[in-house]
């Protein structure tokens, strides 16, 4: 298993500090939420946000796109130096040409659903995929409550994956807990984007560590 904290809940006046704190603690990934105020209802980062994290910290950066036809700004974000640029399918009549976008400039491409959304609206892409995002909140907020009826589509893309020799990562991104992380897990997760969880603690290490213990 795999964590991914996601700095929208940690310090953005001191997202230097947050990062390391985390990577210290053991985090697999470092989830970054590009919120476009359009997409989503809310404002958060770009590119030069991205570039600036780049070179403090060795872990995977993890880029989830909540904008309006991403494919507008897939080659800012892997030359910012994303290692995951991550899209979702409601935002664009093109997912594959964006997919395709994205392996073409040499980094890993996920596609994300939102809750709302069937499997079937990335079925034809996920030949192509290294990772399957499962949104298990509505995108735009952390804090926000899970939504339990997701961990069958996590169930059906660990079916697709198996049935087919796929290779993809399967991630669940909202409202992760040390309450709500099993499920996922059972379900065929193996990347979990946890934000206020870990940020709005006392003591983040430790809250990686009980998702951890949650699961095994
Ligand atoms: C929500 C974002 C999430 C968010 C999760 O739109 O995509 O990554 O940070 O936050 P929590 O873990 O607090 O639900
Ligand atoms: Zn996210």
């Amino acid at each position: 298993m795999k964590i991914a904290p996601s700095i929208l809940s940690a310090d953005f006046a001191n997202l230097e500090r947050d990062v390391v704190l985390v990577e210290k603690a053991g985090a697999d990934y470092i989830h970054i939420d590009v919120m476009d105020g359009q997409f989503v209802p809310n404002i958060t980062l770009g590119p030069n946000i991205v570039a600036a994290l780049r070179p403090v910290t060795k872990l995977p950066l993890d880029v989830h796109l909540m904008i309006v036809e991403p494919e507008r700004y897939i080659e800012d974000f892997a030359k910012a130096g994303a290692d995951f640029i991550v899209i979702h399918a409601e935002s664009t009549p093109h997912l594959h040409r964006g997919v395709q976008m994205i392996k073409d400039l040499g980094v890993k491409a996920g596609v994300v659903i939102n809750p709302g959304t069937p499997v079937s609206a990335i079925e034809h892409v996920l030949s192509m995929v290294d990772m399957v995002l499962l949104m298990t909140v509505n995108p735009g907020f952390g804090g926000q409550s899970f939504i339990p009826e997701v961990t069958d589509k996590i169930a059906q893309v660990a079916a697709i994956r198996e049935a087919k020799g796929y290779h993809y990562e399967i991630e669940v991104d909202g409202g992760v807990t040390d309450q709500t992380i099993k499920a996922c897990a059972d379900a065929g997760a193996d990347v979990f984007v946890a934000g206020s969880f870990v940020y709005a603690a006392e003591n983040p290490a430790e809250r990686i560590q009980a998702l951890r213990d949650a699961v095994n």
